[in-house]
């Protein structure tokens, strides 16, 4: 056996593995971790206007006034954190409220918060599936997911992504052997922009046996005519939908994870689950501003329709350009593909010297051969920043 590495080699080793040789040198066109207030500080200095495709505020909620005196008042009133773990201490009547009120939008039974989105995943999947169960993702699942699925000690099949046939298949062929099945997938995919089908997802459970959770994260606000969600969307009762996660940290501007579900589940999971139990309670802010986000998208469905036409424009613009937008559905995100990682840099670096800042996807949460430009579409995009984008890209 090899010699223990010292942990600067090690870092090393892994940074070059990473690719940070390739980051280095391109310098000052490096595109990560742009400061996005810095960017747009800089353009308006010029007295240009600066765009941002690459935040999923959906809803342009994340600065609405209600949201700002909601989360302002809640720190005034309650302070900045809620200083233990709900379970003991951490517990506050805005956190059952918000709750109440967020199960009641979609129309399931309870909800439950947590700290994040990604820990609601990580936590959930594992905690629920034992080692005589079966768990199958689609391929394109979030992170968070796959890696509550290698944290369990069930079997793990992916299905190529969106294809029920290949779901159909692994279930036939997989199914038998195991004791409960949980089928895990997104209902609006971050990287394409394309969405699961439900009423056939949820006719496959019902013929192999085993339950559902789909990940709201992209389609909550977004999905439906008023936002509810995929269920919406579909026509579906969203109670055949065993299990619902989502986050608090896109059309609701915040920042946490929720997971919504039958009431004596959410009761199970109030005293077990892990990534609950032992975390803390979201903070009043946090909790305040999402819960007013929530009220100005009931108050407010036009903001829903409004991201609807944007998207949807910004798509149909894109393929009359001749852009290559994949399997996009004109559903908030509308990914645009290039042919080589240094193209869609070029590309990227061209909207920005004109004020548009929209984030390459290159190597990391996509296929390697496909590099994209993604496009996060809000409701307070205007028809003339599209037709901008849209001219620079196909320039
Ligand atoms: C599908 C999906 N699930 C979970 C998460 C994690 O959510 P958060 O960033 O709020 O922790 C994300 C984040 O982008 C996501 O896209």
């Amino acid at each position: 056996m090899s010699a223990n590495l010292s942990f600067g080699a090690f870092v090393k080793r892994r940074a070059r593995l990473a690719g940070q040789p390739l980051l280095e040198g391109l310098g000052s066109a490096n595109p990560w971790f742009a400061q996005v207030d810095g960017l747009q500080a800089a353009v308006e200095a010029r007295g240009g206007r600066f765009t941002s495709f690459g935040n999923y505020d959906y809803l342009g909620l994340s600065r609405h006034p209600d949201v700002r005196a909601a989360a302002i008042d809640a720190v005034r009133a309650q302070g900045t954190g809620v200083n233990g773990s709900r379970l003991v201490g951490g517990e506050r009547n805005f956190h059952k409220e918000f709750e109440t009120d967020l199960a009641a939008f979609v129309g399931m039974e309870a909800a439950l918060t947590l700290v994040s989105g990604y820990l609601t995943n990580l936590s959930l999947i594992p905690h629920l599936l034992s080692g005589d169960d079966l768990l199958v993702v689609d391929e394109f699942a979030h992170n968070s997911i796959m890696m509550g699925g290698r944290s369990t000690r069930a079997t793990v099949k992916t299905f190529r992504h969106n294809d029920l046939d290949h779901l159909d298949h692994v279930l036939a062929t997989a199914r038998a052997g195991h004791r409960n099945c949980l089928i895990a997938v997104e209902s609006l995919y971050s990287m394409d922009g394309d969405h699961v089908e439900l009423p056939r997802l949820l006719e496959v459970r019902d013929r192999h046996g085993g339950w559902v959770m789909i990940d709201e994260a992209h389609s909550f606000g977004v999905m439906g005519p008023t936002g509810r969600g995929i269920a919406e969307h579909y026509g579906e009762d969203p109670k055949r939908i065993d299990i619902i996660v989502g986050t608090l940290s896109k059309a609701l501007g915040s920042s946490g994870g929720f997971i919504l579900s039958h009431g004596l589940a959410i009761d199970l999971l109030r005293f077990t689950l892990p990534g609950f139990v032992y975390s803390v309670g979201l903070s009043p802010a946090v909790t305040a501003g999402a819960h007013a986000a929530l009220k100005v998208i009931v108050d407010e469905p036009q903001r829903v329709a409004r991201l609807r036409r944007n998207s949807q424009m910004f798509l149909a613009k894109a393929r009359a350009a001749g852009l290559e937008t994949g399997a996009a559905t004109g559903c908030a995100i509308v990914p645009v593909l290039f042919s080589d990682f240094m193209t869609t840099l070029d590309k990227a670096a061209a909207l920005l010297r004109v004020g548009i800042y929209a984030p390459p996807v290159v190597q990391v949460g996509v296929p390697q051969d496909a590099p994209r430009i993604r496009f996060f579409l809000s409701a307070e995009h205007t028809e003339d920043e599209i037709d901008r984008t849209i001219g620079v890209l196909a320039s």
